[in-house]
């Protein structure tokens, strides 16, 4: 079965082509980042202009990669929610358009499911049942995942999510949107624990994270003072290291609570190297595996929407494939335990 996903949920305009047995065909992405870099964040409505003038080139752009034409479709895949909600309008609509002409189902795809279940494409893949620490933009969640659409949290953030600590840091720190990939450059150069930064619920007797005080306290470091380059790197690397330090430690007590050995991570803030590099090493203390995405599937993207959906038409049974709905609605909030596996 062939499955065109297309993933419109903030600022990346992301499709791909997802075949059950051939795997991924194609994936194209455009980032929006340059339209939103003036602002120092996303702003939705330029967002919503930008993913209608993107999807169908770039869907042709893989099709035509892939040899395959629109009628060889066997669904439709979209980012349902959470996001923006005229971001996910344009991504929705185009798939139930497509959808309804070609007489093939269009799937709705739970956006942080998608980046849950973006590991499974790698080799090697984790076997369920596993602990997942989702970190994007916009959540911060510890998830136990028996299988697809069988999710429970076990903790989350009260407040900012991790990469939207990374993103204000940034721009306390004079750096460009996002955020992320900036802090992680600049902290190169830095040296962490030049300065001190606390480390919010580290020894908390739970699996919830806390990131606002966090981003309060490099503002009061960054306030009134005439901060020179080594000295903004010595920020971003406490900063990081701070993050780094309660998502490792997090992570593993799930690991240690829940008595799997498998971890994986997901989202944008999954890219982030030292992150990596300190979750690999400690898991493997504890004999535990960690599994991440290739760094492009760890950011908003489509394949992952097509993947979703791939393994949730091929779980369901002949019925779901040939569904047909002509309404359709988008979801900005949508708690992901409330899924169901297909079929349910
Ligand atoms: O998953 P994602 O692409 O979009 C959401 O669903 O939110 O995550 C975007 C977030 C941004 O906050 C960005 O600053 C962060 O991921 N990010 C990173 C890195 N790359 C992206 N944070 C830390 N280190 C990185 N290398
Ligand atoms: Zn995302």
């Amino acid at each position: 079965m062939l499955v065109l996903g297309i993933e419109t949920s903030c600022d990346e305009t992301g499709v791909a082509l997802y075949h059950t047995r051939q795997g991924l065909l194609a994936h194209a992405l455009h980032t929006q980042a340059e339209l939103h870099a003036d602002y120092g964040g996303v702003v939705p409505e330029l967002a919503s202009r930008d993913h209608i003038r993107r999807v169908v080139p770039l869907t042709q752009r893989i099709l035509d990669q892939s040899g395959y034409a629109l009628t060889n479709l066997d669904a439709v895949a979209y980012t349902e929610g959470p996001g923006l909600a005229g971001a996910l309008l344009v991504g929705a609509s185009i798939a139930h358009g497509l959808a309804y002409a070609l007489g093939v189902p269009a799937m709705g795809i739970h956006h942080l499911e998608g980046h849950l279940l973006a590991p499974l494409m790698e080799k090697p893949a984790p076997d369920f049942p596993f602990i997942a620490l989702l970190v994007s933009g916009g959540h911060t969640q510890l998830m136990q995942v028996a299988g697809v659409g069988k999710y429970e949290l076990l903790g989350e953030t009260l407040d900012d999510a991790a990469g939207e600590a990374f993103d204000k840091t940034a721009q306390l720190l004079g750096l460009g949107y996002p955020g992320g990939p900036a802090i992680a450059a600049l902290a190169e150069q830095g040296r962490a624990g030049r300065i001190s930064l606390p480390r919010p619920m580290l020894r908390s007797d739970d699996l919830d994270f806390s990131f606002s005080g966090l981003k309060t306290a490099v503002m009061l470091q960054v306030k009134g003072r005439e901060l020179d380059a080594q000295g903004r790197a010595d920020i971003a690397a406490e900063f990081q290291a701070a993050v780094v330090d309660v998502l490792v430690t997090k992570s593993l007590a799930a690991l240690k609570r829940s008595g799997h050995q498998q971890l994986v991570v997901a989202g944008g803030v999954g890219a982030n190297r030292a992150l990596r590099m300190r979750l690999t090493r400690d898991a493997l203390k504890l004999g535990s595996q960690v599994f991440y995405p290739a760094p492009e599937f760890c950011t908003d993207n489509g394949a992952m929407i097509a993947y979703a959906a791939a393994l949730r038409l091929q779980a369901s049974g002949p019925e779901i494939r040939n569904t047909q709905t002509r309404g359709f609605s988008v979801k900005p909030r949508w708690n992901l335990a409330s899924l169901k596996p297909a079929g349910v």
